[in-house]
């Protein structure tokens, strides 16, 4: 009955302690994005977009504290005895130079979830000089510090330690790990890569234990082992989580991923599963020796100093936005070197944009074709190069890849894959060495179909291409076509004068209201795409001035074949007749639709590729009305509407 009544008293205890969590679910935190109202935090840290906790910036002499809002219970209150607790977390520091970090962080239990007076640097954000070693104030930590400091008899500046209300730790050991062979390896903890920890605490044994791992799998053996009853040093309920601090020596911080668990054992994470760190940046520390004493070395001093100004200005520094960039950056060094100083031997053809040289990286072996610009405003280049950080990033089977980049004051140099089979201009224009089949054609245009659906729709911003045509295909090794060139003509466009946009495309492909309103827009290269289609199918140019006049314009030729019922004449006649009868139709006839005088008009990329795949039928081609009125134009487009069964053609010289 007595028992009765102390469980009731307790359940009342517990109730009035509304911010104690009272019935504990473990928490699992991989990433912190969904935990922000869950997590206090104060000094710098905070929790970045992709769900990364940050401790502290690149700052001098700050502090951050990260604690999960609610208290827990650490104690049994009738008994007074500790609980055993168990915690798993992935952290990275990321010195601002290199081997030299500042100060570390801890793992923290404390009755305060702001720790207010505390300080940065050696206090690692816990304690100050008149709390510490205080025994009234309940803070245990496990501190991974990276500096080393007299003050605490600290045994290096790359160790682990248990500190109870104090910065001196109880016991540290350098920072290691246990292999599954039961062999050390040491682990520096200032290598900006993640390292995963562990603490558990068992309250029957009175036994706390550290592991260390660079990877996903808690070792055996814990690297530092103490024992200890937490009973007397932990309050009822306490608040955990994190604090860390910089000096003069800085580092970030973070937190990629935490478990804990009262009474268990904590999950592990999967170091893949955690939200990725910013790339890691290459900096250029520049190391200054003052010497002072005999004039030669002063005057040797002014010589180096010389040597160096000029070695910079050539280096042409890198700037912040340039350590940003996706794709790598190549020094010019190296490019020269790969393509054996630009060798006109080298040269692989003349772009719109620069010339093109094949090259061999230097290291790898693996072939390259670079691409070299010269541009006639040092800030268009600027402003184009941080758009390449976007374009770098584009990924598709049907892209070329853009490896890397590299700049020298007005020059800009681009690295892609090389496409050993060269262009797709050279397979259909005058004489070509090779002629492609049919079906080879068919899926060339399918593959540009899909990488151009890619950049208009797929990608998470739309990309205008602004240049398709056969030269800007390219077929790798396997024949697939590739799109190449994405996104350059914007560089062309900006020119030296930012308020002037010039047209930038070929003649040909370019869009008729591309003349009046200067803006490329994705229909805009819909009918480029539909030019490049015509083109393949029929084995000449959009424009071909050795044609009869009536067949100047390639469109124009197609569309009269078309309505007087001789489609399949256009098709190339070096093809000797072997071809697809249907598909050819079905080509042609998309190739008019993406030629459409009304952009509105035209299909968009989306449909074209259904089209491709024969997952839906191509509405019938009707001409359009003779006078042409605008406005019932776009009434009449085929604008996404599956029931249409007709759609107007405007041909483009009317
Ligand atoms: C986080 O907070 C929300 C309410 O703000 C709560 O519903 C949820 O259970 C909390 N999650 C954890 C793990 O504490
Ligand atoms: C770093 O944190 C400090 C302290 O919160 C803040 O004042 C500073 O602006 C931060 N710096 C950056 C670059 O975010
Ligand atoms: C707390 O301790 C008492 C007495 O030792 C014990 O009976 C009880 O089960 C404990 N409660 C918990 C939640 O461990
Ligand atoms: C420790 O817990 C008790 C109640 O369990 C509370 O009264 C006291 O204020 C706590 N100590 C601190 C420093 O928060
Ligand atoms: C140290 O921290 C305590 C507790 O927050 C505070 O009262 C005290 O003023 C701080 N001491 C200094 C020197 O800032
Ligand atoms: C270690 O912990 C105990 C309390 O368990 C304490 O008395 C002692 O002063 C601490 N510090 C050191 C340096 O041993």
């Amino acid at each position: 009955m007595s028992q009765k009544l102390t469980l009731f008293l307790f359940l009342i205890f517990l109730a009035n302690q509304n911010h104690v969590l009272t019935q504990l679910d473990d928490l699992y935190f991989q990433g912190f994005n969904h935990v922000r109202n869950n997590m206090s935090l104060n000094g710098a840290a905070e929790i970045e977009k992709n769900g990364l906790l940050s401790l502290t910036n690149n700052s001098k002499s700050i502090l951050g504290h990260a604690f999960y809002s609610h208290q827990i219970k650490f104690k049994n209150s009738t008994s007074g005895k500790a609980f055993s607790f168990s915690t798993a977390f992935v952290f990275a520091v990321v010195p601002k130079y290199p081997n030299l970090g500042g100060h570390g962080l801890a793992f923290t239990l404390s009755t305060s979830n702001e720790l207010p007076g505390a300080f940065p640097r050696k206090y690692l954000g816990l304690l100050n000089t008149t709390v510490a070693g205080s025994f009234s104030y309940h803070i245990f930590s496990v501190e991974f510090d990276t500096h080393k400091d007299y003050d605490f008899f600290d045994i290096n500046d790359n160790h682990v330690g248990v500190n109870i209300n104090s910065m001196i730790s109880n016991k540290s050991v350098p920072a290691a790990y246990f292999l599954l062979n039961s062999e050390k390896e040491e682990l520096d903890l200032t290598s900006g890569n993640p390292i995963q920890a562990w603490v558990d605490y068992d309250s029957v044994k009175n036994q706390l234990e550290v592991r260390l791992s660079p990877s996903s799998t808690k070792p055996i053996y814990p690297i530092l082992s103490i024992d200890i009853d937490l009973s007397s040093i932990l309050n009822d309920s306490m608040y955990v989580g994190f604090s860390s601090s910089t000096g003069m020596l800085t580092s970030t911080h973070y937190v990629l991923g935490w478990s804990f668990s009262v009474n268990g054992e904590a999950k592990s994470f999967s170091m893949s599963s955690l939200p990725s760190l910013p790339e890691t940046k290459d900096l250029l520390v520049l190391v200054v020796c003052v010497s002072v004493g005999s004039t030669f070395v002063i005057i040797l001093g002014i010589a180096v100093s010389f040597y160096l100004v000029r070695k910079i200005k050539d280096a042409d520094m890198i700037e912040g936005w340039e350590l940003q960039v996706g794709p790598r950056r190549f020094s010019y060094q190296e490019l020269r070197e790969a393509t054996r100083g630009f060798r006109e031997k080298e040269l692989l053809g003349f772009g719109g944009f620069g010339k093109v040289y094949k090259g061999t990286l230097p290291n790898c072996g693996t072939p390259i074709a670079v691409k070299r610009f010269c541009h006639e405003s040092k800030q268009g280049l600027r402003e184009f190069s941080t758009e390449i950080a976007s374009i770098g990033r584009l990924r598709h089977k049907n892209l070329v890849r853009l490896l890397g980049w590299s700049r020298l004051r007005g020059e800009l140099l681009l690295v892609y894959d090389f496409m050993p089979n060269g262009s797709l201009d050279k397979y259909i224009f005058e004489e070509p060495k090779t002629i492609l089949k049919w079906e080879q054609r068919f899926k060339i245009v399918k593959d540009v179909a899909s990488g151009l659906l890619y950049l208009h729709e797929e990608w998470e911003q739309t990309v205008i291409h602004r240049d398709i045509k056969a030269g800007n295909v390219l077929l790798d090794s396997e024949l697939n076509g590739r799109l190449g060139d994405f996104g350059l003509a914007k560089l062309y466009e900006r020119g030296s004068n930012p308020i002037t946009t010039k047209v930038v495309g070929t003649l040909g492909y370019l869009a008729p209201e591309l003349t009046k309103t200067g803006k490329p827009t994705t229909s805009s290269d819909v009918f480029a795409f539909g030019a490049l289609l015509l083109e393949v199918i029929c084995g000449r140019r959009p424009i071909e001035p050795k044609a009869l006049p009536e067949e100047l314009i390639l469109v124009d030729w197609v569309w009269d074949k078309w309505k007087s019922g001789a489609i399949l004449d256009v098709v190339d006649p070096r093809l000797n007749g072997e071809f697809d009868e249907t598909e050819a139709v079905l080509l042609l006839k998309l190739g008019l639709m993406c030629s459409n005088y009304v952009p509105r008009a035209r299909p968009l990329m989306r449909k074209i590729v259904r089209y491709l795949e024969g997952e839906v039928a191509l509405p019938e081609l009707v001409a359009a009305p003779d006078v042409y009125d605008g406005e019932n134009a776009d009434a009449n487009t085929d604008s996404g509407d599956e029931c249409k069964d007709h759609m107007y053609f405007y041909p483009q010289s009317t």
